[in-house]
């Protein structure tokens, strides 16, 4: 926090008013399931946006990423379109959200420094959004429960950015626990429990540098084929609101009312939130060779079923099928790129986290960028 306030103080010649941190996070295990209602078992991570705030008088805000150097300035009476390609959108959108709560917030000089990785699969932009809020909540008194801000960031993924995704980026960065998986249900909104990842284990993530660009990806699409599968089978099983409420048996037996797209789709989605359930049971025994099968299961439902990998995350989860000290591999988060994440015996991390990143420059000529992942705290703001 101390680097963000000096070079704030350096930019502006004055002190912050409160500094922000929000965390990326990892999906450890339900792809796709928030937006169906479902269940997620996922992670804040160390690595996180720090938002320095000073408000100023006026409608002219400021903004700093200390990260690239850039800059970005625009007029709080000219945020109500988002600007094609420009950063500052995530925090646009997030004054443009409250402003449809009939909250207002002021003109400010503000600045960011972020270790989350861009466009990787580790939600940066959950991380930019969540750390924008709590800085607006600490420099202009808004209070509001914190569920609350992860809905305003997820509104300026769907409204403001026209994205489709679900609640769970914003609501693993805020709820996140060090050093704990929380499993969370994404129908009543709430963490349900954390879980502890088995000790002498990591989660290391291999980046296959493939970006990802959920706007022009077919997220939406699959959105759509996962709702239109729930509607049909509610129409014939009238307690299922979503795709949640779709067990195994269910969907066989109404298999014949959806076409082979739907009928995948749901199968990936019903799988996985059978999958969180099982990975938990499987960490509370301590059967973590078990939980990591799992990983492995999640990563094919992805290829056979929503096809939502590429071939990329196919050879970094393939690879750690032979490389000795992983339990197990996936594609994390959206998908169609981004990261896999793998669980792996600290004792051999290093050595795995070579030879992976070696195998992968071979194959693709690209270098895969490999990050030992601490799970880190929750979304905070200090008032200074
Ligand atoms: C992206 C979305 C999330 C979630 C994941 C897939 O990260 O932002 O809401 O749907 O993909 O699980």
């Amino acid at each position: 926090m101390s680097i963000i306030i000096e070079q704030f103080k350096k930019t502006y010649g004055k002190s912050p008013v409160a500094v922000s941190r929000a965390p990326g996070r990892l999906e450890i295990l339900g792809n796709h399931t928030d937006y169906n209602q479902g269940l997620v078992l996922s992670a804040a991570v160390a690595q996180s946006t720090e938002f320095a705030i000073a408000p100023v008088s006026g409608k002219k805000c400021t903004l700093c990423d200390f990260r690239d150097g850039s800059r970005v300035e625009f007029n709080l009476d000219e945020i109500d379109q988002a600007k094609p390609g420009d950063w500052s959108n995530y925090v646009k959108g997030m004054i443009v959200g409250l402003r449809k709560r009939g909250i207002e917030v002021g003109a400010f000089e503000g600045a960011i420094l972020s270790t989350v990785p861009l466009s990787a699969g580790m939600s940066s932009s959950a991380a930019l959004e969540v750390s924008a809020g709590f800085a607006f909540s600490a420099a202009f008194g808004i209070d509001l429960p914190k569920s609350d801000w992860a809905r305003i960031g997820q509104g300026v993924e769907n409204n403001y950015l026209g994205v489709s995704t679900g609640l769970l980026d914003q609501f693993s960065s805020i709820f996140g626990h060090h050093n704990a998986l929380i499993l969370s249900d994404f129908r009543t909104v709430e963490v349900l429990k954390t879980v502890n990842l088995h000790e002498g284990y990591v989660l290391v993530v291999a980046n296959s540098m493939v970006k990802h660009n959920l706007v022009d990806s077919e997220y939406n699409t699959r959105r759509k084929d996962c709702e239109s599968a729930a509607a049909k089978i509610g129409m014939v099983v009238k307690s299922v609101k979503a795709l949640r409420d779709v067990t195994p048996d269910m969907l066989e037996r109404n298999a014949h009312l959806l076409t082979r797209q739907e009928y995948r789709r749901a199968l990936h989605i019903v799988g996985e939130n059978d999958r969180v359930l099982r990975g938990v049971a499987f960490l509370e025994q301590g059967a973590i060779e078990e939980f990591g099968k799992l990983l492995f299961e999640s990563h094919r439902s992805s290829i056979e079923n929503f096809e939502n990998s590429c071939p990329e995350l196919d050879f970094l989860v393939e690879q750690a099928k032979s490389i000795p000290g992983c339990l197990g591999a996936r594609l994390s988060g959206g998908g169609f790129g981004g990261i896999s994440i793998h669980l792996v015996a600290e004792a051999e991390s290093d050595s795995y986290c070579q030879r992976i990143a070696t195998a992968f420059k071979l194959q693709t000529g690209k270098d895969a960028e490999m990050i030992k992942c601490a799970i880190g705290e929750g979304a905070s703001v200090e008032k200074l």
